[in-house]
Formats: C-alpha cells, structure tokens, sequence
C-alpha cells in the first residue's frame, strides 16, 4: 500500500474507506468487509453516528491497532474549546482506542479556533497523531494556517476528476498541508460511472471508469476514501495500484476538470446557512 508522508512526518496509506452514509447498523460489517480486502485506513465523523460500528470492526478484525489508520471529524455542534475537547474524549470511547490517527474539523463555521486548540491539546497528549481540517476554501484555509501553533496536515475537500482542486492544491502545499479527497468518484455525479473518456481510457486497462477515476487521484498524489457497501465495488476500487496511466490519458482526465463543486459551494450564504440547520 503506497503512504503518504504528513507534515508532521506521521505516514498514512493513501487509500482508504469511507463511512459516510453508511447506516450505522450496517457499519461494523462494511469495515469489517473493508478490512478483509485489505483497507488499512478508515474515514468516519462524530456526524456520520457510525463511529462505534467502526471501532468495534476493527477492535473484532485482530488486526494490530497501528496497522488501522483511524480518521474521524469533529462536528460544528461540538466546536468551541471545551466543546470539542469532550467530543474528542467521546470519539475515542467510541472508536474504542486510545488515540485517533487524524483527527478533523469536519467544517469551517462556527467557533473552529476554540476547536482547532483542542485538537491542538489533545495531539500534545498523544490523543491524536495529527491533526487537520475539511472543506475550509483557500482563503480560510490560510487564515487558519497562519495563525495556528500546529499547522494541518490535511485539508479534505470535494476531490474528483470534475473538480479537481489544482490552484486550492497549490496554496496547501505552501504549508505541507495534503489534499485528502472525499467524494474522490463524486458519488456517480455528471455520469462518472459512464463518462465516455474514464470508459474508454478503462478499456485499455481492463478496468471500470471508476477505477480510472480514482487511479488518476492517486497519481496525482491525492490522498483518498471511496465508500461502497458492496464488498465487489470495495474490491475494485482498491485493487487500482494494478494499473497505471499513461501521460497523454493524464492530459485527458486533466481536461475533465470543471473547477466547480458538483455538491455546494461552502461560500454560498444558503449553504453556510443549510449547515447552520444542521447544528
Ligand atoms: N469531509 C466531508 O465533508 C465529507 C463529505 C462527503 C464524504 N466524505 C468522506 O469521503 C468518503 C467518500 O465520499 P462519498 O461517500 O461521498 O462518495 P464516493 O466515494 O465518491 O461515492 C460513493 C458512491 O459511489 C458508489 N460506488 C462506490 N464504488 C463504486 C464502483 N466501483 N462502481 C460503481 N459505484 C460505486 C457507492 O455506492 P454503493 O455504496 O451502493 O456501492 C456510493 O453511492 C465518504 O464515505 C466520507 O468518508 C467526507
């Protein structure tokens, strides 16, 4: 499994499994799943209400606690300092572990200083290995990282091949700061999973456009989650490093780009008010 090396020199594998949506009554079996096909990084959040399914998959699978790279996110609801200090006390009960991986800030509103310390806190005392943040835009992105004594090892924000983040990239690797993708297949949006391009750049390999899809993340140093219920689809998506892409299908994909989101723009008012409904 290729790893990634975060700022503060922590190695995580830079593919992984993502949780979100994922019933928690269904997660202990999607990653227990995930796991037996080799995934050794999971991605959940306090808002996905699975994080004891996941701990008690991995806590079930034998497998050593620091060959599972564990990622979960702080909600808004529990920011502020002492807010998030207890949620990150909750996650690790939940997650059933000593200490966390990476630990995120799930969105940029709300009290995400007050937050951010605590993660700041909790990282000093070995509760978290590292920590980051998720869907902050440039601009707050490098407020945060200017003004903060531990600066984010990851970023994670919609990253796929209609939205490809190339100019948010290039001001997080002024800090170190690594993409981490989620929606890395835009979850099928725009017709990912027919896109004539994926499809036939898939044919030469033998593989699905939405394997190309994510290959295409990982070459571009892109760190990734894809989630699916379904152990085949789990399979597929992980079994990517089989294959590589040549540079004129590089510069194919390259030109897929919309440089827009296929979700919300997170500095559109109604969105920042949707999450504020959400509290
Ligand atoms: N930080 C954030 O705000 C944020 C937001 C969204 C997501 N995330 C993280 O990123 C992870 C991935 O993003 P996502 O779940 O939104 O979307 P995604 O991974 O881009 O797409 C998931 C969807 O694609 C389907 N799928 C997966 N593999 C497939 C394949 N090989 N062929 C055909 N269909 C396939 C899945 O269906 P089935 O499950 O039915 O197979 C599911 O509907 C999440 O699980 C979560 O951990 C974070």
């Amino acid at each position: 499994m290729k790893t990634i090396k975060l700022n503060n020199g922590v190695e995580m594998p830079q593919l992984g499994y993502g949780v979100y949506q994922v019933d928690p009554a269904e997660a202990e079996r999607c990653v227990s799943d995930a796991l037996s096909v080799g995934y050794r990084m999971v991605d959940t959040a306090q808002a996905y209400g699975n994080e004891e399914g996941v701990g008690a998959a991995v806590k079930k699978s034998g497998i050593l606690r620091n060959e599972v790279f564990l990622v979960s996110k702080v909600w808004i609801s529990n920011y502020g300092y002492e807010k998030a200090k207890a949620s990150i006390e909750e996650s690790l009960r939940k997650l059933q572990t000593e200490y966390i991986d990476l630990m995120l800030l799930h969105q940029p509103f709300c009290d995400y200083y007050g937050a951010y310390r605590a993660l700041e806190e909790a990282c000093h005392e070995g509760k978290l290995r590292a920590i980051g943040v998720s869907n902050f835009q440039p601009n707050q992105f490098i407020d945060l990282a200017s003004n903060v004594e531990v600066v984010p090892a990851v970023n994670q924000v919609e990253t796929h091949v209609f939205c490809q983040q190339q100019k948010a990239n290039a001001y997080m690797m002024e800090c170190g700061t690594r993409i981490m993708s989620w929606g890395p297949l835009a979850e099928g949006r725009n017709g990912l999973f027919s896109n004539p391009v994926l499809t036939e750049i898939g044919k030469e390999h033998g593989v699905s456009a939405a394997a190309v899809a994510l290959r295409y993340l990982t070459l571009r140093d892109v760190i990734i989650i894809p989630k699916s219920t379904h152990k085949e689809r789990m399979i597929e998506n992980f079994n990517i490093y089989d294959f590589t892409l040549t540079d004129a299908e590089m510069e194919q994909i390259l030109a897929l780009d919309l440089k827009k989101s296929q979700f919300f723009d997170h500095l559109d008012p109604e969105t920042v008010k949707m999450f504020m409904g959400w509290r």
